[in-house]
């Protein structure tokens, strides 16, 4: 061996220097991966054994890695060319038999390693447990959202799907337009939704929680705002969901007592969801359900509400069930006050950011048919006024 390797070396310091500016840019850009997105922090079956595959395969290549790395820095530093060597080649020699197998049969062990539990994992995944009792939800993709429909149990919601805890989900994937793909990135990795063609996946939750989630396949201009809500509930729970959401759409008595200045006040716009929310999503999903107290809204001003709904001919796209709306272009809305997010994730649901969303939807979402078929094709035109009615309509739709 000789001389003991020394950061004095030029080519190692280059090398630590540069160690270091990773290590420290990964600091600096919150290398903790714990993010409402991240994959590393798992909540299910499926995406843990998916987490699982990834730690494996990172460790057995950083070990090649290291190793071939190890010994590439001993051969350069070691066999360099020293003050006073002639200029002569070395001995030229053929290799060294029993390294080359040794490599091939070490090589193929390490693949054999990844491997096994890889096809494994393919198989897990594709195969729904217990598929008797998995709950089935069919997902469509649509240019920028995803529709939900529990076909068991008959009912539809959007952009939100919420599921029983601790049973297996079996995902029928389907597209109406070009191809999405389904993410939930803590309960499982993503699968497309492809034109002509039935793909399924499964995932499961271990407990209760709000996840965010997201179209990952590129499909078109809004493609990055097509997001979506995943949220897990105790069975009888989620049993108290279904029956809500059963339910026709909520109405508020015109005839009540006239409420004073009752009309939700306009909060701050909030983009992405906010701090605040981000506290306890699923405490502030559970408060969405609630319906207001009796007398507490602007029953007038969602009578008007309803009334231009039908006017403005936004039945012609939105189902509102038991209100005569029965559109099944864009997302039925029954129960759209209870939902967290308004145009597919992209803003808190509240009346000053369900305000922006009417007044300037192609802002919210670039390309949206809403605007693109509705707003500039129809030439919907609403006045704030008008604005102000839907909101409070569409957010009475408990
Ligand atoms: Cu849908 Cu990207």
């Amino acid at each position: 061996m000789g001389r003991l390797i020394s950061l004095r070396h030029p080519t190692l310091r280059k090398t630590a220097a540069l160690g270091l500016a990773a290590i420290a840019f990964l600091g600096c850009t919150g290398f903790q991966m714990s993010g409402p997105q991240s994959t590393l922090l798992t909540e299910g079956p499926v995406a843990r054994m998916q987490t699982d595959l990834f730690y494996l395969t990172l460790w057995v290549t950083l070990f090649i890695f290291v190793a071939v790395g190890g010994v590439l820095a001993y051969a350069q530093i070691k066999f360099r060319a020293k003050p006073g060597d002639d200029d002569t080649p070395p001995d030229q020699s053929h290799g060294h038999p029993l390294i080359e197998i040794g490599l091939i049969v070490g090589s193929t062990l390490l693949l054999v390693i990844i491997a096994i539990p890889t096809v494994k994992g393919i198989a897990y995944q594709e195969d729904t447990p217990d598929r008797e009792n998995a709950l089935v939800v069919r997902v469509t993709g649509y240019q920028w959202w995803f529709k939900f429909e529990y076909p068991e149990l008959g009912l539809v919601t959007a952009n939100e799907m919420v599921i029983p805890t601790n049973r297996p989900i079996h995902l029928e994937l389907r597209t109406i337009d070009v191809i999405h793909s389904f993410w939930v990135p803590r309960l499982a990795g993503k699968k497309d939704l492809m034109p002509n063609r039935a793909n399924h996946m499964w995932l499961q939750a271990d407990q209760p929680g709000y996840y965010w989630a997201q179209c990952a396949e590129y499909c078109g201009e809004s493609h990055a705002n097509m997001k979506f809500r995943v949220v897990s509930l105790d069975p009888t729970d989620f049993e108290a969901w279904t029956k809500r959401q059963l339910a026709d759409a909520r109405t508020v008595d015109a005839t009540a007592a006239p409420a004073s200045g009752a009309q939700p006040a306009a909060g701050t716009v909030v983009r992405d969801a906010g701090a605040s929310f981000d506290v306890s999503p699923l405490a502030h999903w559970q408060a969405m359900q609630v319906e207001p107290a009796a007398g507490s809204e602007d029953a007038a001003l969602i009578a008007r509400g309803h009334e231009l709904f039908k006017t403005k001919s936004c039945n012609a796209c939105h189902a509102v069930k038991g209100h005569d709306a029965m559109g099944n272009i864009g997302p039925d809305l029954t129960h759209f006050g209870s939902r967290t997010t308004v145009a597919a994730a992209m803003l808190d649901n509240t009346s000053a950011n369900l305000h922006l969303w009417l007044t300037d939807p192609n802002g919210v979402k670039p390309g949206n048919i809403m605007w693109k078929q509705g707003y500039v094709g129809y030439n919907i035109q609403l006045t704030s006024a008008d604005v102000d009615a839907l909101v409070a309509y569409l957010l009475s739709l408990k």
